[in-house]
């Protein structure tokens, strides 16, 4: 493959744009990544024989934006039953079958590790030249454009927009932004734009804080992107809206919480190593689940709904975890 390339960074393998469709292919390691009007595919070498599998373009797409939205998250980062990622801090396993029972017995499993600049820049790569003008990986697919046919413009303002990073609370002075710009959402219509009162004693002003959560939230204008949105030691708290599928299956290297705002999410859990089902959970406004640290999560909301997602980021909790010094279950009762 020849690697070149005006708008490819110089570190990344890619072909020239493909006659027909207009993508380019990629290469990563021994996995090589192909798009056409409807999918992406990836293929690997295991014991000289080359395998493939294939994903609707749509589903990658949005699942690689989370992925480098996220720096790679907390642990494991399933596209599907069969390829995905896992996080080691500085390093990134890339992976197909390897969380995948069947894949494993068959013996046609891959994994590679790369250093997280390397992954990270070939996916950006990749989502340069896959994300077409009109589609938007992050909104439902009710607000946005296709993502299927050959390749017609870019979208890099959505695909580099800007993420949330709040370092204590929205709205303080030198904190991020409230995003009173952002029109409210069509499905929050409803939702109460009133901010509180704030009334601090002398001396504490600009200490006291408060915000309204729920008319923040009926500003987004993304889905399935848990932002930062408060910051307390190890604890962050991470609100987001979700409306139709979490684009990935997520399996967390330490228990995280969730808490339902409003509407209804229901969540497919199965066993982190195996992807066996294990649970289905449907959390109504005011539902408060914790997600074990053994298993994989993927969320679905008909109606956009609002979602706290509480991580703790103590260090060397994964460690912890997976040396079996802690429990996968927060509470034993
Ligand atoms: C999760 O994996 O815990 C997660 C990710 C994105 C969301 C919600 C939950 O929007
Ligand atoms: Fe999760």
């Amino acid at each position: 493959m020849s690697a070149v390339l005006s708008q490819v960074p110089q570190n990344i393998t890619a072909t020239e744009p493909d006659a027909l469709t207009g993508y380019r292919t990629f290469r990563l390691g021994a996995f090589e990544f192909r798009r056409d009007a409807y999918f992406a595919k990836v293929s690997w070498q295991v014991k000289g024989q080359s395998r493939s599998h294939e994903m609707p373009a749509d589903a990658f797409l949005r699942a690689m934006m989370r992925d480098v939205a996220w720096g790679f998250f907390y642990g494991w980062v399933n596209f599907d039953d069969v390829l995905g990622t896992r996080n080691h801090y500085g390093r990134v396993d890339l992976y197909a079958g390897s969380y995948n029972a069947e894949f494993k017995k068959a013996g046609v499993d891959h994994l590679e590790q790369f250093d997280t600049p390397v992954i990270m820049a070939t996916f950006k790569a990749i989502l340069a030249d896959w994300v077409n003008e009109g589609f938007d990986p992050f909104a439902a697919p009710a607000e946005t454009g296709s993502a299927f046919g050959f390749k017609q413009g870019e979208n890099m303002a959505a695909i580099e927009r800007f993420r949330v990073a709040t370092r204590r609370m929205p709205g303080l002075a030198s904190d991020s932004p409230l995003r009173d710009d952002l029109p409210v959402n069509r499905q929050f219509s409803d939702v109460p734009q009133d901010e509180p009162e704030i009334r601090a004693r002398p001396g504490f002003e600009g200490q006291l804080h408060a915000f309204n959560l729920f008319k923040y939230l009926s500003r987004s204008d993304v889905t399935w992107n848990p932002s930062v949105t408060s910051v307390c030691k190890n604890s962050l708290f991470c609100p987001t809206t979700e409306e139709y599928i979490l684009p990935i299956f997520h399996g967390n290297d330490r228990v995280e919480w969730f808490v339902q705002l409003s509407d209804e999410i229901t969540w497919e859990v199965g066993d982190k190593n195996t992807g066996a089902p294990r649970a289905r959970v449907t959390m109504k406004a005011g539902d408060v689940a914790a997600m074990p640290a053994d298993i994989r999560h993927k969320g679905y909301s008909t109606k956009r709904s609002m979602l706290l997602v509480w991580e703790n980021t103590t260090p060397d909790l994964p460690k912890r975890y997976e040396r079996g010094e802690l429990p996968p279950y927060p509470v034993t009762f």
